[in-house]
């Protein structure tokens, strides 16, 4: 492990209850020797369960609330002194977006910005050591870059922003928010864009958890379209080495690209969890899961591929991603498999809502 100036400091994530935000704080608390201040709206996405292990752990300080509650955001940065942010929180999924932006553009856009404001004003108030040593990381998407063509290159640091989806277009403004701050107001702040992230705690609203779900309670397999767009996944372990990589000895202002070099067309995955469930969890009458694919309507804007090129972060700060690709997909259905009281708790009367929702404008399509 690198050295690392903030191995026993203070840190506030936001967003820390959804996917990524609760691997990495239980990973952070496993390795490293600080508290988390870990603020969360628990909106639909957000899961105490995810956050179990920490039930009273004195190193995990648990928050309900929003980051555009500046009164909440000054009093938490007052009282813990943090000496860095790492902003998870946001309405990631792009669906929803597409049936309700606003929610959207109120914590993406307007959170964001009113917690950059609460830092700017807290980094300024520090002495001049802290200010030097604060950090503020914004965990953002490949999305923002639009879609590629097949054959193009991956997208790098320097891609031009061309968001598709309210989603996308509301991470972007908060990029953009992010860099305003760090030029105009010298706000030490860096962001990561990262490619499609999976492993354990992601709510069944996303590709690959959905489809364990659905395919383990017998039901159809939801394919949009022909099932030929294009995603680079990225183990979320992976993800948050990345994360800790960029907030030990990532330079300030800049922008890190995370990848997991794993292109697959969706197709081809849903596939692939299949085939390891016949294997890990057979039929009791035999047979495939794969029977049960359905090609729906397809996502209106849907991009078409998305590709990571990982360099920068790779040659300057040395982060490559560790797992490949089957050990984590096997990984991710075991864990699923194991943590069926999860994903109970996950897919309850709200989730069933949102299912009915999306899926009943969704005819079947021919594949
Ligand atoms: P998620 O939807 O699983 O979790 C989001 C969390 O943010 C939830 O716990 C939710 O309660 C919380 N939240 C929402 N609005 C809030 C607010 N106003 N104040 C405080 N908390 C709020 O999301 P995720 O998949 O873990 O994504 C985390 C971050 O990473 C997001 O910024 C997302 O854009 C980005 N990202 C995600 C992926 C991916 O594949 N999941 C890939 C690239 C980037
Ligand atoms: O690329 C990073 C992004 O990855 C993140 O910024 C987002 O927060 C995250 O949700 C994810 O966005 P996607 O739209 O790529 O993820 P999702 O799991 O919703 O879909 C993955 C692909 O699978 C996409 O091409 C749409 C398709 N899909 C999705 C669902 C839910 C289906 O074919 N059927 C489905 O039922």
């Amino acid at each position: 492990m690198h050295a690392s100036p903030l191995n026993d400091q203070v840190l506030l994530v936001t967003g820390g209850a959804g996917f990524i935000g609760a691997n990495f704080v239980l990973e952070w608390i496993a390795e490293r020797k600080g508290t988390i201040v870990n603020l969360d709206k628990l909106t639909y996405a957000g899961n105490r369960a995810s956050l179990a292990a920490l039930d009273n752990h004195p190193r995990h300080i648990f928050v309900e609330g929003d980051i555009a509650n500046t009164a909440l955001t000054s009093e938490l940065l007052r009282t813990y002194q943090p000496a860095a942010i790492v902003n998870f929180a946001a309405e990631t999924h792009v669906d929803r977006s597409l049936h309700g932006p606003e929610d959207f553009m109120q914590t993406n856009v307007i959170g964001t910005s009113r917690l950059l404001e609460a830092a700017r004003a807290y980094s300024n108030g520090l002495p001049v050591a802290g200010q030097k040593a604060f950090r503020f990381l914004h965990i953002s998407t490949d999305e923002v870059y639009g879609s590629l063509e097949p054959g193009a290159p991956a997208f790098t640091e320097n891609s031009p922003y061309l968001p598709n989806s309210p989603y996308a277009a509301s991470k972007a403004a908060s990029d953009h928010l992010v860099r305003a701050w760090h030029q105009t107001y010298g706000l030490p702040a860096l962001t990561i864009n990262s490619s499609n992230n999976y492993g354990p705690c992601q709510l069944p609203e996303k590709l690959i958890p959905l489809i364990i779900n659905n395919a383990l309670a017998g039901k159809g397999l939801p394919v949009y379209g022909d099932g030929l767009q294009i995603r680079d996944w990225l183990y979320v372990g992976d993800h948050c080495a990345a994360i800790r990589r960029v907030l030990d000895a990532g330079r300030i202002g800049e922008t890190y690209n995370v990848g997991g070099g794993n292109e697959t067309r969706n197709i081809d995955l849903v596939i692939m969890l299949c085939n390891m469930l016949d294997q890990m969890r057979p039929l009791p009458k035999g047979g495939t899961y794969s029977a049960q694919i359905a090609h729906v309507a397809d996502r209106p804007g849907h991009d078409r591929r998305y590709a990571i090129d990982s360099s920068k972060i790779e040659s300057e700060l040395g982060w490559k991603p560790k797992e490949s690709f089957t050990s984590g997909i096997r990984k991710t259905v075991e864990w699923y498999l194991d943590n069926l009281d999860w994903m109970q708790d996950a897919t309850g009367e709200t989730y069933r809502q949102w299912i009915e929702t999306n899926y009943a404008l969704r005819p079947k399509v021919p594949a």
